[in-house]
């Protein structure tokens, strides 16, 4: 499934064949979509191809990291509030659904929404209206919700730590992406596709591809990216990636200090090649990130190095989800 700039599903899998399927057919109605997997299975790759293929594309499409969030935020992350609202409400903030509006919002982790956050998120959903904080009238917002969890939801419910009312309104269609060890036939087409997105002049040797196909993949396609990443950054131009440096490869992940500059590096090169919007971003993000590290992740410091007020340096790194 081809989309403009080059942001494809792989798989020739029959499960991947009826994902895209599946995907085709539901875009265009405004159905609540719950989509599930393991971590790394594609569920916000996937959110944002509904998105694309649906009549709101022109409109954003906001995300929101449930389970990044503490408690206290998430409310008026997603419904905002009034200048005015309480002591430090000095500007009008737009929450996410007034943010998504005749878009898409997408909550990312619905599972971990706290049950006063459920509660509140019934209710907009079931009136189209909601309240930001310090606004009594309520607006009427019109979006699409696509959720996703990597939980069992229906357990959840079961245990009472999620609000069936919420779940069968959230779980319209559900849409579950299997782990990557389950269609190992996606293996090899998915690992050439990253070679060839990150320009790698590396070779695939059979060994090679038959571990990549028998390995258990536990971080799913996240962790097949980055191990084709390391693979541009580790192995010569013109090299044969066969098992044993595969192997290797695989297992360096874990031990620390792996080369996170060069990463870093590489990254912002490619930037180099996008559009404005696109770069600046990239850039931002592996500024926030540099940054955030240099601090031992405190925001406060962070925030008077860069110069930025905490409430802006929080929404950015909720924006790309640096925690
Ligand atoms: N079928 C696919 N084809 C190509 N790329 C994919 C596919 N599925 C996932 N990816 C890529 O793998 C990475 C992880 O995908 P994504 O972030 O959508 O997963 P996720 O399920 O949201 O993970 P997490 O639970 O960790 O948030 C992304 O870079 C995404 O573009
Ligand atoms: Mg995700």
């Amino acid at each position: 499934m081809m989309i403009e700039d080059g942001e494809d599903i792989i798989g020739e899998s029959q499960v991947m064949e009826d994902l895209r399927r599946l995907i085709k057919e539901t875009a265009a109605s405004p159905a609540r979509i719950l989509i599930t997997g393991e971590s790394g299975t594609g569920k916000e790759l996937i959110a944002h191809t509904i998105h694309r293929f649906s009549p709101r594309a022109g409109f954003p499409f906001v995300v929101i990291n449930c389970a990044a969030i503490p408690d206290t935020l998430i409310e008026s992350e997603l419904f905002g509030y009034r200048k005015g609202a309480f002591t430090d409400a000095v500007s009008d903030h737009r929450g996410k659904f007034e943010a998504a509006n005749h878009g898409t919002l997408f909550l990312d982790e619905v599972g971990d929404l706290s049950k006063s956050a459920q509660a509140k998120l019934l209710r907009a959903i079931q009136e189209k209206k909601i309240e930001p904080l310090g606004c009594e009238e309520g607006i009427s917002v019109d979006v699409r919700i696509l959720a996703s969890t990597n939980k069992n939801l229906a357990a959840a419910c079961a245990a009472g730590r999620f609000r069936e009312d919420l779940f069968y309104r959230l779980n319209v269609i559900p849409m579950g992406i299997p782990p990557l060890r389950e269609r190992r036939g996606d293996i090899p087409p998915l690992f050439r596709h990253f070679l060839s997105v990150l320009k790698a002049d590396v070779d695939l040797a059979p060994d090679g591809e038959a571990f990549l196909s028998s390995y258990k993949w536990p971080g799913n396609i996240r962790e097949l990216r980055n191990l084709a990443e390391r693979c541009l950054v580790q192995v010569p131009p013109g090299g044969k990636l066969g098992e044993k440096v595969l192997r290797t490869l695989l297992l360096e992940k874990a031990v620390p200090g792996i080369p996170e500059e060069k990463k870093r590096i590489l990254d912002l090169r490619n930037a180099l090649e996008k559009g404005y919007n696109e770069a600046k971003e990239l850039f931002e993000q592996q500024y926030l990130r540099y940054q955030m590290e240099k601090h031992g992740g405190s925001v406060s410091k962070t925030a008077s190095a860069a110069g930025l007020t905490p409430v802006s340096l929080r929404a950015k790194l909720e924006k790309y989800q640096i925690q």
